[in-house]
């Protein structure tokens, strides 16, 4: 984490950090003690339901890798929202980000943040994820699917600071006018012979050269990347896509690693199990094998997320007493103290948590 800001510093022993925030906020500044504000400085349309937003986060800001997603809080009617966006461009010189939200239906953030206009403020957390890229040598097949193209672009563009590495990109969408950086992605490949480029359209009536229209399955993979065993594979989407290239790539390729952009299916069970929340002091009935999160939230209850996919750490809990089970990998948590993250962990039994 960065230093404090020189009026941070000078204020320290006088001021509180919520009086520092409001005061800074009022005289028209992003900078926070100890929170990283961001400013929108630009905003494009990037395809039907999705908008970039350019940011200009202050000088908290960590730092990212290409791959990597942020949790991102905003107000929205009164309420403070937090969702999860990957970073679609590599670290700028110039220190700007830009992140892309898709308009999903009913979704209140995503409304108001591709409704945002420069100027506007939000919140942004540390960046997290794993899905990097090494330097040096590295054959890869990129996978994306609706919202997964997001982290790949950025892992796309990074291939222009590595010359050692070479990528093939197959994006699904099921229609031409919901593809994101289609026309940014085309330059990239026309300029970077290291990167080969298939959009593939499920929904589009009328193709153009070179689009596909088929779902993944073992002859696609065949016929795009007959070298399988030497690449490594990057998958991002919807669960059941991942789902998929996991099973069409495990034991073939020479590593896999996958990102599901939706929360895990319901364990098979059935019943319902009591959960009782310590800290604030609540006891529900959910259903067995459905993720906490979810069953909370449809109760009523708003406890702390962000990326909804087991990734960002935000809704961990200790597991104080009960069986849990973790959905992304099927493994059983009983041991007391256990982390557990709610939003991909499911009660197997009547549950305790510090929450
Ligand atoms: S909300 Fe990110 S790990 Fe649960």
């Amino acid at each position: 984490m960065n230093s404090l800001s020189s009026p941070a510093r000078l204020l320290g022993a006088a001021v509180s950090a919520p009086v520092f925030d409001f005061w800074s906020r009022q005289f028209g500044s992003i900078q926070a003690w100890d929170r990283c504000l961001a400013r929108v400085v630009a905003r494009q349309q990037e395809s039907a339901n999705a908008v970039s937003l350019t940011l200009q986060p202050n000088r908290r800001f960590g730092g990212f890798e290409p791959g990597q997603h942020v949790n991102l809080t905003a107000e929205v009617e009164g309420v403070r929202v937090t969702r999860s966006y990957s970073f679609t461009q590599p670290p700028r010189a110039d220190g700007l980000l830009r992140l892309t939200i898709k308009q999903v239906e009913g979704g209140k953030l995503s409304t108001a943040l591709c409704a945002l206009r420069p100027g506007a403020v939000v919140e942004l957390g540390e960046a997290y994820g794993e899905m990097n890229l090494p330097q040096g040598p590295g054959r890869y097949l990129f996978l994306a699917a609706g919202s997964g193209i997001t982290p790949l672009m950025s892992l796309s563009l990074a291939l222009e600071q590595n010359p050692q590495a070479e990528a093939t990109l197959v994006y699904w969408a099921q229609q031409r006018a919901e593809l994101c950086y289609a026309e940014e992605l085309r330059q990239l490949a026309a300029r970077l012979p290291r990167l080969r480029l298939h959009f593939v359209l499920t929904r589009e009536p009328l193709r153009l050269a070179g689009e596909l229209a088929r779902r993944l399955d073992a002859g696609l993979l065949e016929t795009l990347a007959p070298d399988l065993d030497a690449l490594q594979v990057y998958a991002c989407g919807p669960r059941g896509f991942v789902d998929q290239a996991r099973l069409l790539a495990q034991g073939r390729a020479l590593r896999f690693h996958g990102e599901a952009f939706t929360p895990p299916a319901l364990a098979p069970g059935g019943g319902s199990v009591r959960v009782t929340l310590r800290a604030s002091g609540r006891s529900l009935d959910v259903p067995s094998g459905v993720p906490l999160l979810a069953a909370l939230e449809a109760q009523g209850l708003r406890p702390e997320s962000g990326c909804r996919m087991g990734l960002c750490n935000t809704c961990a809990c200790r597991l104080v007493e009960g069986v849990g089970q973790n959905l992304n990998n099927g493994e059983t948590i009983s041991e007391p103290g256990s982390e557990l993250r709610i939003c991909t962990s499911a009660a197997r039994s009547d549950l305790t948590l510090d929450l």
